[in-house]
């Protein structure tokens, strides 16, 4: 490869990437997962991915899929679920496809019904389907449904499909339930993300609350807080695509990890101090929050940009 300044070029290039591989270190679960390790803990086993018709669903289902695991893919795209099974089953894997609306209760109820007598008892539940969305208040006091829409598939959703597999796991007396969650509910929370961090943060309590009670019938739960993946999800923010983000399949990779050696959670490193001085310094972090949203979302006046 031919560098436009020769040495100094190569040099200015390594320290780049050297740069840019500290800040995604530090911005992202450490993700390091083991191929062997993971063919090992999934190999025959049964997993369902929800929302495994694109971004980190999908290559999580892919990865899991090689590894030897016989994968359930759930989400509304039916064709793209077919295609991902049908693409899975060529290169000698085993997937099969359930299109499901996962904020339609009875829908989700027929689902775990089918899966139940399909499978049996799942060894793995990846609940990684969700919505996010970025709006500010003002716009929001007509869109009710911008509410409704977040805490279906981020809190209600997932929890119905828990409700439904959940006591075929318990009695059969071993399972791993994966949350794929934000950063955003262990910190400070944002302005205009309100109706995506409330969802988010609602199922993380819920899961966090019953956690050890599913312990006690052999069942573990791991909670995957992601900064920034790079998918679709993020594309109506284009200043997200700026920032130290994962790929889809550096994302799987973290939760690969998660599988192998079930923690209790993954976080990038900076969560845990960020959430102490969350609490220490509560009042500077607000006003700095505050100064944030005057800085970029404001007008001139200082109040908030309304037009
Ligand atoms: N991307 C990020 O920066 C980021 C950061 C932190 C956490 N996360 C979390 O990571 C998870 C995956 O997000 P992603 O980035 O991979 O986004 P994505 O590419 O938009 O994928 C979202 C998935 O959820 C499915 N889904 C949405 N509504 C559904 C419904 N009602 N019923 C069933 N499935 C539904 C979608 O499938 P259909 O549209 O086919 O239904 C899709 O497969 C989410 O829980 C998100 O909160 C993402």
């Amino acid at each position: 490869m031919a560098y436009p300044f020769g040495d100094c070029g190569v040099r200015v290039n390594l320290i780049a990437l050297a740069l840019k591989t500290a800040t995604d270190r530090l911005a992202n679960p450490a993700r390091a997962s083991d191929p062997d390790k993971l063919r090992c803990v999934v190999s025959g086993k049964t997993v369902l991915v929800t929302g495994a018709s694109y971004g980190i669903g999908e290559a999580t289902a892919r990865r899991l899929a090689a590894a030897g695991a016989t994968v359930l893919l759930v989400a509304r795209s039916a064709e793209r679920l077919d295609d991902l099974a049908a693409s899975i089953n060529a290169g000698g894997g085993q997937a099969f496809a359930y299109p499901t609306d996962l904020a339609d209760e009875d829908a989700v109820h027929v689902l775990t019904k089918q899966i139940t007598e399909n499978h049996g008892p799942l060894d793995i539940v990846v609940s990684n389907a969700g919505k996010s969305l970025r709006r500010s208040l003002h716009q929001q006091y007509d869109r009710p449904h911008d509410f409704q829409r977040t805490i279906d598939i981020n809190y209600l959703g997932p929890i119905w499909l828990l409700l439904g597999l959940l006591p075929a796991m318990r009695e059969n007396g071993g399972g791993h339930v994966v949350n794929v969650s934000s950063v955003g509910v262990r910190v400070v929370p944002g302005p205009q993300w309100g109706a995506y961090q409330a969802s988010k943060g609602a199922f993380d309590r819920w899961l966090r609350s019953v956690a050890p009670e599913l312990h006690a019938d052999g069942l573990d739960v791991t909670s995957v807080y992601f900064g920034l993946v790079r998918t679709r999800m993020i594309e109506p923010t284009p200043l997200l695509g700026r920032l130290p983000g994962l790929s889809a399949d550096e994302a799987a990779e973290a939760i690969a990890k998660a599988v192998i050696e079930r923690p209790r959670t993954i976080e990038p490193r900076w969560v845990f101090p960020a959430e102490i001085a969350s609490v220490l310094l509560a009042g500077p972090a607000d006003r700095a929050a505050r100064l944030w949203h005057r800085r970029f979302f404001a007008d001139s006046t200082g109040r908030e940009d309304l037009r």
